[in-house]
């Protein structure tokens, strides 16, 4: 029998970022912690940031045995107490112009950052019900305002919020409350592994494919390089996020951190034509039609 009284709640891609933020505030406030790692390393570290109740687990979230193992753990020691929270957080960022992307790279990218989400929900489910746990989904700005060459990325996003939407009202009748969290430009780990994969992206595309697109990818890369590096700490994503889990009457949608309200109201008040323009702009991009020859 379980006779933990604590409440219990799952943060997958813990290792580092949001998802490190996020486990650490929750067990120093209170809660048992389950904190999906990919290598035991980085959850062992991980415990030595907190005094409260940290379990590592290690889950990559595209390894159907990996989440069985966790879901296992987790009913052994929940028991009839069941699940708190989920916090479906593990992600990888793929940008790239569409036209380049090779096509089993953009899979992956929905693989981890949707289709994962739902195997993880689905294990935990029976658990969730039986504590009227709530899920929150770490989706992105990048769903209501999205520029060029974050496609990979902002797609899976938009689909994260679409899955959430749908599971919110099907989960309704078991009274669990499903919530989407929007980050704006954060600075976390994510940004350093940027350079790498336009370096990748690029030397995967054919001269003539580069020769299309490279200048305004770099340009706009670097941009959004320079303004997650001023981006806010992982932390008030965090605080977010404990909003969605603990409030008697959580939001279907938090925006958090720097310019995550002010790229929503760009989004709800620009028109679409007038949007495109400002992005056009920021990605330094050649202006319409002039490139028609190519
Ligand atoms: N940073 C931002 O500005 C921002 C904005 C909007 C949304 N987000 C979203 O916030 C979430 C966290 O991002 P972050 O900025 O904190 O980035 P991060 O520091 O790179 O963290 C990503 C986490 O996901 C894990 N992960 C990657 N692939 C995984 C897989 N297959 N299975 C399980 N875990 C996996 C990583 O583990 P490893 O260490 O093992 O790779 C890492 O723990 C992501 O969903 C991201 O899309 C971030």
């Amino acid at each position: 029998m379980n006779t933990c009284t604590r409440l219990h709640i799952l943060v997958t891609g813990a290792s580092s970022g949001i998802g490190r933020a996020t486990a650490l505030r929750l067990a120093d406030h209170g809660q048992h912690v389950y904190a999906g790692v990919r290598k035991l390393a980085d959850g062992a570290a991980l415990s030595t940031f907190t005094s409260g109740e940290l379990t590592p687990l290690l889950l990559d979230v595209t390894d159907a045995g990996q989440i069985t193992d966790a879901a296992h753990t987790i009913a052994e020691h929940t028991g009839d107490a069941g699940l708190a929270g989920l916090v479906n957080n593990a992600g990888i960022g793929l940008v790239g112009p569409l036209e380049l992307i090779p096509v089993e790279e953009f899979r992956r990218q929905l693989e981890v950052n949707l289709t994962g989400q739902l195997a993880v929900t689905q294990a935990l489910l029976p658990m969730l019900r039986r504590r009227r746990g709530r899920i929150v989904m770490i989706g992105s700005i990048g769903n209501r305002f999205t520029p060029p060459f974050i496609g990979p990325l902002a797609t899976s996003k938009s689909a994260l919020t679409t899955m959430s939407t749908a599971l919110r009202q099907e989960l309704a009748p078991f009274g669990i409350r499903v919530t989407v969290v929007e980050p704006g430009s954060i600075h976390s780990e994510a940004v350093g592994k940027l350079d790498a994969d336009v370096r990748q992206v690029l030397s995967l595309a054919t001269p003539e494919g580069r020769a299309l697109y490279e200048d305004a990818f770099r340009n706009l890369v670097a941009f959004f390089a320079a303004l997650h590096q001023k981006g806010s700490p992982p932390d008030g994503v965090a605080e977010a996020v404990e909003r969605a889990l603990t409030a008697a009457r959580p939001r279907t949608c938090y925006l958090a951190g720097k310019n995550a309200r002010r790229m929503a109201l760009v989004a709800a008040l620009l028109p679409a034509a007038a949007q495109d323009a400002l992005r056009r702009r920021l990605a330094r991009q050649p202006a319409w039609a002039t490139m028609v020859d190519q």
